[in-house]
């Protein structure tokens, strides 16, 4: 799959259907990068390199800044005349900023080595096989690891950067994860872009000159932005047109550059975000910048999301939850707020248990003298005016109605009118001197400090032994700002942001290995923390706290683009709905949660008979078909964001048995047309039934002529159709 051609000094990158091709530059020594695309048999590949295929070495040695400013660079450093976006910077204790590196070595070898600390994805050595590519600069003494790696059936390749010091203590300004120089061909930019309650929506838009992209500086990956970036032809559509995509395994903050040069190519960046980063690298010290996933599609979008899907799943997601059917659980957040105690909470458990329901799972509020979002985070000690007898007392009573018991916590943060803060006002992130913002009435704990760190673990760690906890909600409810540590010396307060994320990776990571039984999903405000590095930590994630049907239909378009159905947390609640005062139905409700986790956030000692006795028939929706969900191909056929009208999307089982259709009719009118849903990716000569018809198609007749739906009478009235192979 990895290939050097020794003679031209080539690497030669394949996937199933794709090749990744770069070499040595015979200019200088740089790595030259050649061509990324559908899969090609040759490396002879130089030519695409440089604008002028006939430039002579004499020309490029007179004109050596035009060459750099033209080339197509595979890691392209700042200071030497490359005016585009570059994917490293340094400075130098005298200031300098010129770094030029150049190949060293290589080695190919099989499986994939792990980052120290950092998330990545993780594949056997008979899966995969990796490429390290040494680069110095001399002068400096700055040795440059690059590493790729492909993965047996997928058609995406990975990338991380190690950056080691052989020389005098040095400052890394910039260390971008990937670098990718295309020939535009028209391209147009899709990301993922919101805010609180509307997280990752599309945004596509024609790629213009200069510098354009998406990115987060608050610390977290955040609502705002994904860490996900293509590249798209015109025209491109689910099925068809071609996808340069990337994805950082990363949860702070990052940078997803496209910048589109004088001579319409265009270079696709993405690591950690430069922004207030400075990291000082002393001699014979090492910094791994975190993985980045870049995958090609010639089939369109989606294509380019089964790939990260498998990917993910397979490759990512580790928790012994990622291929189970998790617990269909149901959380008081919606349903109390922070009006709750032990006796309300077993009368949810009671009538929870009653329709099937799984899982307790107490939300915020339990603990300290927390009765609002103003005060007590820290104080991780339960209440015991609202929950006499303690967590123990009250998980007992819920294990016993046949219920596990999940909890909530925000060990990240500390507020002012708090035990914690009261015993130590410096371990929150403040300036010294300087009065910090809060947000939510909260701050966020200085990780980055070993006793503060310790003393974290230790309170997560004791509220997790002290009762039978098989579930964590891990939130994380506001930015990071007032950047600065007590525990840093002043030349190493650049490294904050990094060092935080590490931080929380090293918790969770302490957390999972030793609870390696208990499920956790982390959240963020909702979907705030949405990305890759949490995947690694936890098989699923809070989608979003708007958890109004119609607004999901897009939060989770958006972010099924990229992420896993069964990472996605997704709750039927009551209505009329909290954040928007819409209602939907309690049916169309259920189909949409039924396409990521599912589970309740509602008072179902208070909701309507009719309701409540559509709850068993929902769990035994979800008993049929999450299998199919989590582990099949997910297909979007129709988005509400485009047609104004009705979302439609399928999953079809692996081994093509069963293809399960979700239709939720948004938008009613007189006199529509007739509503044709067309399949896809499916084999034309299999016969499938569909269960409530008993209508029996082909493949090719569900993807070109479709199934005829007549629209439903009525407000988001939503539909499931099974289609069930016949031999
Ligand atoms: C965040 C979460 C919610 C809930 C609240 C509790 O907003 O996203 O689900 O847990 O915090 O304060």
């Amino acid at each position: 799959m990895i290939s050097f051609n020794p003679a031209s000094k080539t690497f030669k990158l394949d996937t199933p259907n794709t090749s990744y091709v770069f070499a040595v530059g015979k200019e200088f020594g740089h790595l030259v990068h050649y061509y990324y695309g559908p899969k090609v048999s040759d490396d002879n590949l130089s030519y695409l390199s440089l604008q002028d295929p006939n430039a002579t070495q004499a020309w490029v040695e007179r004109e050596k800044l035009s060459y750099v400013d033209c080339v197509s660079f595979e890691y392209p450093t700042g200071g030497t005349g490359d005016f585009r976006t570059t994917a490293m910077e340094v400075e130098t204790q005298e200031g300098y900023s010129v770094l030029e590196l150049k190949y060293d070595s290589h080695e190919i070898y099989k499986g994939k080595r792990k980052l120290s600390g950092l998330p990545a994805t993780f594949a056997g050595e008979d899966e995969c096989q990796s490429l390290d590519v040494i680069l110095k600069d001399d002068i400096l003494g700055l040795k440059v690891v690059l590493t790729y790696s492909v993965f047996e059936n997928l058609d995406a390749i990975t990338r991380s950067v190690k950056v080691i010091n052989e020389g005098k203590a040095i400052y890394l300004t910039k260390v971008m994860s990937t670098c990718l120089d295309l020939y535009n061909e028209d391209f147009e930019v899709l990301k993922l872009c919101g805010t609180w309650a509307r997280e990752r929506r599309m945004e596509r838009y024609p790629l213009a000159h200069g510098y354009q992209g998406i990115s987060s500086k608050r610390g977290i990956s955040s609502h705002q932005e994904n860490p996900f970036i293509a590249l798209v032809s015109p025209n491109t559509t689910q099925t068809q047109g071609q996808v340069y995509a990337m994805n950082l395994v990363y949860s702070g903050n990052f940078d997803a550059d496209i910048y589109r040069n004088q001579f319409d190519y265009a270079r696709m960046t993405m690591g950690i975000n430069p922004y207030k980063f400075k990291w000082k690298l002393e001699t014979n010290a090492s910094f791994e910048a975190p993985e980045a996933v870049m995958v090609y599609s010639a089939e369109g979008l989606g294509k380019m999301t089964r790939t990260f899907h498998d990917l993910y799943r397979k490759h990512l997601i580790r928790s012994p939850y990622k291929n189970m059917k998790r617990p269909i659980l149901i959380n008081n957040w919606e349903a109390t707020y922070f009006d709750f105690n032990t006796e309300k909470l077993l009368d949810i458990a009671r009538e929870a248990s009653k329709v099937g329901i799984e899982m307790l799972v107490m939300d915020d509020g339990w603990f300290g003298d927390r009765n609002d979002d103003n005060k007590a985070l820290g104080d991780w000690i339960v209440n015991e005016k609202k929950l006499p007898g303690g967590l123990k007392y009250l998980v007992d009573e819920v294990n016993k109605l046949g219920l596990k018991f999940g909890i909530w916590m925000e060990p990240e943060m500390i507020c002012p009118d708090s035990d914690l803060y009261r015993a130590h006002p410096d371990w929150a992130i403040a300036v010294p001197g300087r009065v910090a913002g809060k947000s939510r009435n909260q701050y966020v704990l200085d990780l980055t400090r070993s006793e503060v760190m310790e003393h974290t673990w230790n309170s997560i760690k004791a509220v997790v032994d002290s009762a039978n906890i098989e579930y964590v909600k891990w939130d994380m409810n506001r930015p990071l700002a007032d950047i600065a540590s007590l525990g840093l010396d002043n030349d190493r307060q650049g490294e904050f942001f990094h060092r935080y994320v590490m931080a929380v990776y090293e918790l969770q990571g302490r957390l999972v290995s030793s609870y390696p039984n208990l499920l956790l999903e982390n959240c963020s405000g909702g979907g705030g923390r949405f990305d890759p590095g949490m995947l690694y930590f936890s098989p699923q994630i809070w989608c979003s706290d708007d958890t109004d049907a119609v607004e999901r239909l897009r939060i989770q378009e958006g972010t099924a683009l990229v992420y896993p159905l069964s990472s996605m947390g997704a709750h039927v609640s009551d209505c009329p709905n909290h954040i928007l005062g819409r209602v939907t139905p309690f049916e169309t409700r259920g189909h949409v949660a039924l396409a990521g986790t599912f589970g309740y956030e509602l008072d179902i000692t208070k909701i309507s008979k009719e309701d409540r006795d559509e709850i068993p028939k929902q769990v035994e929706m979800y008993h049929k078909y999450n299998d199919l969900v989590r582990e099949g191909d997910y297909y979007r056929l129709a988005s509400f964001a485009d047609n104004n009208e009705y979302d439609c999307w399928m999953v079809k089982a692996k081994d093509e048995s069963e293809i399960l259709v979700t239709f939720v009719s948004v938008m009613n009118r007189p006199n529509m047309k007739p509503l044709t849903i067309k399949l896809q990716g499916l084999d034309a000569s299999r016969k499938y039934k569909d269960l409530e018809s008993g209508m029996v198609y082909t493949g090719d007749m569900l993807m070109y002529a479709g199934i005829r739906e007549s629209r439903i009478w009525g407000d988001y009235k939503s539909k499931l159709i099974h289609l069930v192979e016949v031999k």
